[in-house]
């Protein structure tokens, strides 16, 4: 039996005003995406995911711009409702939590890490990581000390006393992932953290990454646009497909670029799963040629 982490179990969600009309017309008739937009003005995020992601793995959630990653991460903390389906966060319904349950699932068990990551811009890098730990009430010499430690876990030793401007992007990504880590977090709930990075800063973050995942087994979410990222730092990927936000396909992946970048695996994976989304590129072309 896999020691469920995140649990999916056929979630849809549908944006607007009409989404539970619009859930019901796609359960009776079966009714296409362009057709939830046209007769009820809703917009389909997710449809049908259903996944499971295992206690120590880094579970990557890969798709094109639009397909629904950020609608599926954001329900795992509930910042997001489901219109339909069941979600099942370490062992717990989130959907039938108490407000003060899920803040303590928040503050407690869940790490976010996104692509901006708005940094407290008048605290110092000490201070911004923390925070959170300000918030739960804890005294100062402890959050010091466990700011210290995830700071010298991220290689930012040094920059305690600086202000995120002072920082380039690379190291303010860090101090977030810092910053998450600081409330020793079981699930690190991860969207695109380095898609505003440049190329070298990017691969060196994915290898820091694994290299902090290594020595802690925590558990992590992942989501990127990008193939390769996703093959890097993935044990699994979850293909995500545009239309309509469906899964494409669960692949085993083994973190295979982690020190192997371009060896015949790790290409033949990247390979398969492009294929698999210019396949969907070339249907949509095919029924809508004018579009
Ligand atoms: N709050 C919202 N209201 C209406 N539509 C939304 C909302 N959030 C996302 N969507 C739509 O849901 C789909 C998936 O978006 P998103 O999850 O942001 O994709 P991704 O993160 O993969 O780029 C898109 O069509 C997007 O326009
Ligand atoms: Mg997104």
């Amino acid at each position: 039996m896999p020691d469920a982490v995140i649990e999916m179990n056929n979630v849809w969600k549908i944006f607007g005003a009409d989404a539970d009309a619009a859930m019901e017309a796609v359960r009776t008739r079966n009714i296409s995406k362009t057709d939830v937009l046209r007769e009820f003005n809703c917009v389909v995020g997710i449809a049908d995911v259903s996944f499971l992601v295992e206690k120590g793995e880094i579970f990557c959630v890969m798709g094109l711009s639009g397909s629904g990653k950020s609608t599926l991460v954001r329900h795992l903390n509930r910042l997001i409702e489901p219109t339909a389906g069941s979600i099942t966060v370490l062992g717990q319904d989130i959907i039938s939590l108490s407000d003060a349950d899920l803040r303590e699932v928040r503050a407690r068990h869940i790490g976010m890490v996104f692509q901006h990551m708005a940094l407290l811009p008048h605290r110092t890098v000490r201070d911004n990581v923390a925070f959170p730990l300000q918030v739960r009430g804890e005294p100062k010499s402890r959050r010091w000390a466990i700011s210290q430690r995830c700071l010298d876990r991220v290689d930012l030793t040094g920059y305690e006393d600086r202000f995120p401007r002072e920082l380039s992007g690379g190291m303010q990504q860090r101090v977030g992932l810092a910053r998450a880590l600081a409330s020793d977090p079981d699930i690190l709930l991860m969207d695109e953290p380095f898609a505003a990075l440049d190329a070298l800063t990017r691969r060196q973050m994915q290898e820091e990454l694994l290299q902090l995942w290594e020595d802690t087994h925590f558990t992590v979410l992942f989501v990127t646009h990008s193939i390769e990222e996703a093959c890097i730092v993935g044990s699994r990927i979850l293909v995500m497909s545009p239309h309509p936000g469906q899964v494409k396909a669960e692949l085993n992946a083994h973190h295979l670029g982690h020190g192997n970048v371009g060896e015949e695996e790790f290409s033949g994976l990247q390979q398969r799963i492009h294929d698999m989304l210019f396949a969907d590129r070339i249907l949509e072309e095919e029924a809508a040629p004018h579009a």
